[in-house]
């Protein structure tokens, strides 16, 4: 069916391999400076050089011609809450007064499905905007804020993992579930959407302070019930937070011990911020498989402290990056490498721009365990990509002038860049965001 056939053409750049070692990722970067993408049916069915392929364009297809800008894959955010849009930049304090004061009030509100309706569809809409077009999103603890947000994401059939909040103590009343519940409502929700589409299932308990020993054994039966799917949780992000994880599991080695214990440790087990980590919790999410998801505007914002990214790759450790909306503070992928690359910067260390591009795409996806599915411009691949704009401002335009190597023209794209940067955001083949 022609109908469903698009041809692309512009600067495309890429990673077009996994990597084991932050060195090797800028030997796999590719530019092809004129090229073309043909998609069909929503995947990739041709790329490389327009010269090469223009004679494959079928007769009645209109070329989308973005010449000019640079075209990459769309961005990966590996951690990002949805119900925390309308809450981000809450002024002053750190994680645990942070949630009390600001995140548990405004989660309250979607028990109400007609405002989780509202919000997700503001949510994804603040994702492409931005670029992004696959995220690991957290909902609240009530299964409507997923229907929700799955409905509006199955729309545009986005690839999208999400999960309802696993969390029976110490929170507000109006936000607890129960050991039960928590698996009856997953596990409803597991069968509903996980593999519906493009759509994927995280199990999500909050993180452990909140969880009883009796709600992380449930967490493990569906996990072991349902071995596709994802688990989302935070750990070690704030040093008063990992002093109230031992004290509330006095028999464990440490934090990740008590997820590790309760079967919690994996691939595809996602940790957000892993700031604080022990020796042996490195070793462990290691030798798991497990995936941390690196969030600098969270981290710097709630004072929480310094990701150290170097030490993840010495122990190869799998790395995605998160906006953590709304402890972070801004959606944009580019303002978050932006604060990534400082974050290195404080340690004495350094972040490429192909490092952090690799981060945010492949490396996102390879980190998601979706690497053979997004992330590059693979024949095969979903079509999935953004049309980058690397001039949206007279201060980037002089810059770019000013830049002559495309590692230069990469860097200060993320250093400069924001929404303006988004020129078009294409989800499935459809185009779903054009700058206003
Ligand atoms: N730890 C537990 N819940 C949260 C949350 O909502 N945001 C952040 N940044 N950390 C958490
Ligand atoms: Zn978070």
């Amino acid at each position: 069916n022609d109908n469903s056939v698009k041809a692309v053409r512009g600067s495309f750049f890429d990673i077009t391999r996994g990597v084991d070692q932050p060195e090797e990722i800028e030997a796999n970067a590719r530019l092809i400076e004129d090229g073309l993408l043909i998609i069909r049916n929503g995947c990739i069915d041709w790329f490389g050089q327009w010269e090469e392929g223009k004679e494959r364009i079928p007769a009645e297809v209109r070329v989308r011609d973005y010449r000019g800008k640079m075209i990459v894959p769309g961005f990966v955010d590996t951690h990002i809450h949805y119900p925390q849009s309308e809450m981000v930049g809450a002024y002053g304090e750190q994680l645990l007064e942070w949630l009390n004061r600001h995140t548990f009030p405004a989660e309250r509100r979607y028990n109400d499905l007609e405002y989780a309706r509202e919000m997700s569809t503001f949510f994804i809409k603040q994702l492409l905007r931005n670029g992004t077009t696959t995220a690991l999103v957290f909902g609240t603890v009530h299964p409507e804020s997923v229907d929700a947000l799955f409905e509006a994401a199955s729309r545009i059939n986005m690839r999208m993992i999400a999960g309802k909040v696993m969390m029976d103590r110490n929170a507000p009343d109006y936000l607890l579930d129960t050991a039960e519940s928590s698996y009856v409502q997953s596990k409803a929700l597991i069968e509903r959407w996980h593999g519906n589409g493009r759509l994927l299932y995280a199990i999500t308990p909050r993180f452990a302070p909140t969880s009883t020993p009796e709600q992380l054994t449930m967490a493990r039966r569906l996990r072991e019930e349902f071995p596709t799917t994802y688990l989302h949780t935070h750990l070690c992000e704030n040093k008063d937070e990992i002093a109230w994880v031992k004290s509330l599991f006095p028999a464990h080695k440490g934090y990740l011990d008590v997820y590790h214990q309760h079967g919690l440790t994996g691939h595809n087990c996602v940790f957000a911020h892993c700031v604080h980590l022990e020796e042996q919790e490195w070793d462990c999410l290691k030798e798991t498989g497990s995936t941390i998801a690196f969030c600098p505007t969270s981290n710097l914002y709630l004072g929480s402290g310094l990701f150290k990214l170097h030490k993840a790759w010495g122990k190869q450790v799998k790395v995605g990056m998160g906006t953590d909306i709304g402890a972070g503070t801004t959606f944009n992928m580019l303002q978050t490498l932006n604060e990534a690359y400082k974050v290195m910067q404080l340690q004495g260390e350094r972040l490429s721009a192909y490092q952090a591009f690799y981060l945010a795409t492949l490396g996102g996806a390879h980190s998601l365990g979706l690497d053979e599915k997004i992330g590059s411009f693979a024949v095969g691949k979903e079509a999935d990509f953004v049309v980058l704009d690397p001039v949206a401002t007279p201060l980037q335009q002089l810059r770019y002038d000013n830049s002559t190597t495309l590692r230069d023209k990469l860097f200060v794209l993320l250093t400069l860049g924001d929404d303006r940067s988004i020129y078009r955001t294409y989800v499935d083949g459809q185009l779903v965001h054009e700058r206003g």
